[in-house]
């Protein structure tokens, strides 16, 4: 049986595929996992279902169950609020899961590219990562439901914050230090990959998907994340704008912190930012549209420095440099 066979009988067997004819489409993106958007009489859906090995130049193994991970996060973000993640509609055999499709609803990173910056979008952002932060923090329930350690050091630690240690004696320590503080925090529920590329443009506001790689982590990694994206961009384009969509961002979050000193949590987002940036020119997972050597020397030189001496995230983020 082929998997789009597989996937039409999983879904008929769920009661969301109608008894007519059934269309699959692959939709674009998905190192990590087969994604369709399927049509049927009921209505357009999107199938998701995790590959056991990303398609990668330099290959990732992960265990499937992330596919569950990211349902639990899905449903718990909802539950926080429900225009910030797309419904689950429902599980699927293979850790594959269904959600409602959202139409007219372009990719974040893809408006950005296009130059549509909106800062007020981007605050949007920082205000949503926030709230489900808050409403996680110190939760023994969510502590519980995302026991997902090891995935979130062999996905983000190993790749983003160890690769580049083992490749660069002189900040070494430093990487060192910030991955075991960061695997040793147990904060709040962490989404672990806050892209452009996983956020949606609603008429509500972002639509975050893509929790693979959910922990019950520190939150200051999902805020120097997806400020990470916002500063390379910035450098990319040279579009002043993105700095202030990454400042405005940040603000945002800054706003929404209430279950810890805020300006720990910028201190520690700025040292994981920069070692962030640093891993999107020498990491295992470069920027892809970073393929200028100017570009990315001007990232290197900042992200070292920011090692050396670290500032926090608003620092950094009003400090930063396109060229
Ligand atoms: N519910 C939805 N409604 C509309 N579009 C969706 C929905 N879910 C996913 N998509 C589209 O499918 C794309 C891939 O989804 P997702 O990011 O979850 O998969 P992925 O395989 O992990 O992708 P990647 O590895 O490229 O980040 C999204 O960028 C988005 O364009
Ligand atoms: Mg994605």
């Amino acid at each position: 049986m082929t998997a789009d066979a597989d996937i039409i009988e999983a879904l008929r067997s769920a009661g969301l595929a109608g008894e007519g004819e059934v269309f699959l489409q692959p939709l674009t993106g998905g190192v990590s996992c087969d994604v369709w958007r399927v049509d049927s009489p009921a209505g357009p859906i999107v199938v998701k279902r995790p590959l056991p090995q990303l398609r990668v130049a330099a290959e990732w193994l992960a265990p499937v169950e992330r596919g569950t991970s990211e349902v639990r996060w899905l449903r718990r973000a909802r539950s926080v609020d429900p225009h910030i993640a797309p419904e689950v509609l429902a599980e699927l055999p293979g850790h594959a899961f269904a959600t409602r499709f959202l139409p007219g609803c372009p990719v974040w990173k893809d408006e950005l590219m296009a130059g549509r910056v909106d800062a007020g979008f981007a605050a949007q952002v920082g205000k949503g990562i926030a709230a489900v932060h808050a409403a996680t923090a110190h939760n023994d329930t969510d502590r519980a439901d995302f026991p997902n350690d090891e995935m979130f050091r062999a996905l983000r630690v190993d790749p983003f914050l160890l690769y580049v240690a083992q490749h660069d004696a002189e900040l070494a320590p430093a990487l060192t230090a910030l991955a075991e503080d960061l695997s040793g925090r147990t904060i709040a529920l962490v989404h672990g990959d806050v892209s452009p590329k996983n956020i949606l443009v609603s008429a509500d506001g972002p639509v975050f998907l893509d929790a693979e790689c959910a922990v019950y982590g520190d939150p200051a990694f999902d805020l120097a994340f997806c400020t990470t994206h916002l500063l390379l961009k910035a450098v990319w384009s040279g579009e002043a704008r993105l700095n202030d969509a990454a400042a405005a961002l940040v603000a945002a979050y800054h706003a929404g912190i209430d279950w810890e000193e805020a300006d720990d949590l910028l201190v520690r987002a700025g040292k994981l930012a920069a070692a962030l940036l640093l891993a999107r020119v020498e990491g295992k997972s470069p920027a892809p549209y970073l393929t200028d050597p100017e570009h990315q020397r001007i990232v290197r030189d900042q992200a070292r420095a920011l090692i050396r001496a670290s500032q926090p995230i608003d620092a950094l983020v009003a400090n930063w440099k396109r060229i």
